[in-house]
């Protein structure tokens, strides 16, 4: 039987992968590793700091030695900055572009690449992102491309945004994830796509529980191999 397996999670915004992913790894005793959350403190630094996305120099130095901590909590991961809870500001529509800005470039996409192994080389991990599966850990155990319609992922994250206190229309919200998938889906390093060996999911007319049922049966046949 394997145990510490790599499980690697990716796909489009609004596809799912948080809930799912959490839970999955509840449901294994394995950590969770939320990629973007990275992504989106250099986001969220580039924006409140006034650094340029031609700067790469000031990019890369805001991945340097980040003071960061993930604190899980019952359904939810609290996102610490120092003693900065940052949870709420990296949610932020704006900080959402700013993080697929910076994901475009090389050098940040580099920086964060070492950081993100080091995170997850030792297994018991389920990391959500868009490249875990194609860069991140193209070996990784298991690996998972989880999608759903524009219409549903766009009405999720618009519900998300709403019980997180951000006004916006469902209208708004849809043309800023198009925008974001587009960006992150085109981009000539890393794009989001799926791994050749990657197992997809759509996840647009399944309930949250059966997605979670359907990538455990998925986990527990690559654990019996
Ligand atoms: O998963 P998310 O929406 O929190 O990610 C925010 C942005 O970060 C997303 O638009 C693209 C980028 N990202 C990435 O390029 N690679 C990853 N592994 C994770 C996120």
């Amino acid at each position: 039987m394997k145990t510490s397996l790599i499980i690697a999670i990716d796909g489009p915004s609004g596809a799912g992968k948080s809930s799912s992913s959490r839970q999955l790894a509840a449901r294994l005793g394995y950590r969770y590793i939320d990629t973007g959350a990275l992504y989106r403190v250099i986001g969220l630094l580039a924006w409140e700091r006034h650094i340029s996305l031609d700067d790469s120099k000031g990019l890369v130095a805001l991945c340097r030695d980040l003071p960061l901590r993930f604190i899980s909590e019952s359904t939810n991961v609290r996102v610490l900055l120092g003693e900065r809870d940052i949870t709420a500001a990296i949610r932020q529509p704006e900080v959402s572009q700013m993080a697929s800005k910076v994901s475009a470039q090389p050098a940040v996409r580099q920086a964060l690449l070492t950081l993100q192994r080091q995170m997850g080389q030792d297994g018991g991990v389920v990391l959500e992102g868009r490249d875990i599966g194609t860069v991140v850990f193209p070996d990784a155990d298991v690996k998972f491309f989880l999608d759903a319609s524009p219409e549903e992922r766009g009405r999720r994250r618009h519900d998300e945004l709403q019980q997180q206190g951000v006004t916006t229309t469902l209208d708004a919200t849809l043309r800023e994830m198009a925008e974001r998938d587009q960006r992150d889906s085109e981009r000539a390093h890393a794009p989001l796509r799926r791994a050749e060996d990657a197992i997809v999911v759509d996840s647009t007319t399944l309930s949250l529980d059966e997605v979670v049922h359907l990538l455990l049966q998925h986990v527990s046949a690559v654990r019996k191999c």
